[in-house]
């Protein structure tokens, strides 16, 4: 089968499609041939070797594990002797390190489940990363509750696209920061509110908020306190690059000794992949509550363009590969 690797740390240069052995189901998994994948940041992190700090599990020297990506949806074609929820045929989606391949094994107890009927492989495979993030960020570390105001900054990005989106079903008031370009896709999206970045300080606003999803992690605390009421609660999704050492991290480790002393509650979480939430997902798409937003689809053969664009920074919405 197809499937993307990479031997070395680097650029997106480095990956390759190769030809390797069709994976076989254990007893407790499923075969899937996977139909489309959509990366994320994590995913370019795991392919440029960044942060450092990272590498005790990356791969100190070179890539512990060969394949890459992790979101799928595609179709079972083959279960193990023990699967008893899924059978050949099931079209399905989740997540499964080494996902840009032509298959995947996924344990059937694992972050796998039906594919909504109303979804398209690619707007399936565009879920599971950036959705459970926003998902776990509002409702588990954010505890957002009806009625509430939420500040998502980075609202028009993978997690972002999402994060309005279920912060709206969760009926909080939502308020999206983004760039001009993306004014109109984050208000499309159900946002009360959109402040375009480029033209006007939220920080500097009279809006008060009890939580903010920081997705792009683009301010200072002292920045970011002064919108946050004192009994608010910050979640911190992601930041920018950084330097190669820390990465992300500086920003967060910054944010977390800048407030040590506040009021309000300061959280970083990474997300966990779990089938009870991608459950919760599934009925949220089927429902119609939460639609994917698609920004550019790549084939298998360009992943290095999908990567070097995913780099960037400023998707709108998700990357797709169609596989
Ligand atoms: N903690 C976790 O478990 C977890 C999980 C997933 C992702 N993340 C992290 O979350 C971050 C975003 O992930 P993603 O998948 O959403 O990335 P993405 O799809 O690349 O989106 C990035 C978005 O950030 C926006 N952005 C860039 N600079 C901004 C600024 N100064 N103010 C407001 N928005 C800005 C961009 O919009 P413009 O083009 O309009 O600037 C773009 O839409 C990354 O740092 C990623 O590593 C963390």
């Amino acid at each position: 089968m197809r499937a993307v690797v990479r031997t070395s740390f680097g650029s997106p240069d480095v990956l390759e499609i190769q030809e390797i052995e069709k994976p076989v189901p254990a007893d407790d998994e499923l075969l899937v041939r996977v139909r489309a994948a959509s990366v994320n940041p994590a995913d370019w992190y795991s392919v440029t070797g960044t942060p450092w700090v990272g590498r005790p599990q990356m791969g100190l020297l070179k890539p512990k594990e060969a394949r890459v990506g992790t979101d799928f949806a595609g179709t079972v074609e083959a279960v193990g002797n023990n699967v008893t929820q899924f059978r050949p045929g099931d079209d399905v989606f989740g997540g499964r390190t080494g996902a840009l391949a032509e298959y995947v094994c996924v344990r059937e107890e694992r972050a796998v489940v039906p594919k909504p009927g109303n979804m398209t492989f690619e707007q399936a495979a565009a879920v599971p990363v950036a959705a459970l993030t926003a998902l776990q960020g509002l409702r588990d570390k954010g505890q957002l509750q009806a009625g509430q105001r939420v500040l998502i900054n980075g609202a028009s990005g993978g997690v972002g696209t999402f994060a309005v989106q279920i912060a709206k079903a969760l009926g909080a008031k939502v308020t999206g920061v983004c760039s001009s370009r993306n004014v109109d896709i984050v208000r499309s999206l159900g946002a009360d509110h959109v402040i375009d970045y480029t033209h006007e300080d939220f920080t500097r606003s009279d809006r008060r908020y009890d939580l903010m999803l920081d997705v792009a992690g683009s301010r200072s605390w002292s920045e970011c306190k002064r919108v946050l009421d004192p009994q608010a609660t910050l979640i911190m999704v992601g930041a920018p690059k950084g330097n190669r050492l820390l990465g992300p991290l500086s920003h967060i480790v910054k944010v977390r000794l800048a407030s040590v002393r506040s009021s309000r509650k300061v959280v970083f979480f990474i997300a966990n992949f779990n089938k009870a939430d991608m459950v919760v997902l599934q009925e949220l798409l089927e429902a119609g509550k939460v639609k994917p937003v698609i920004d550019k689809r790549y084939e298998l053969s360009e992943i290095a363009d999908a990567f070097r664009y995913l780099g960037e920074g400023h998707a709108q919405g998700k990357i797709v590969i169609t596989v």
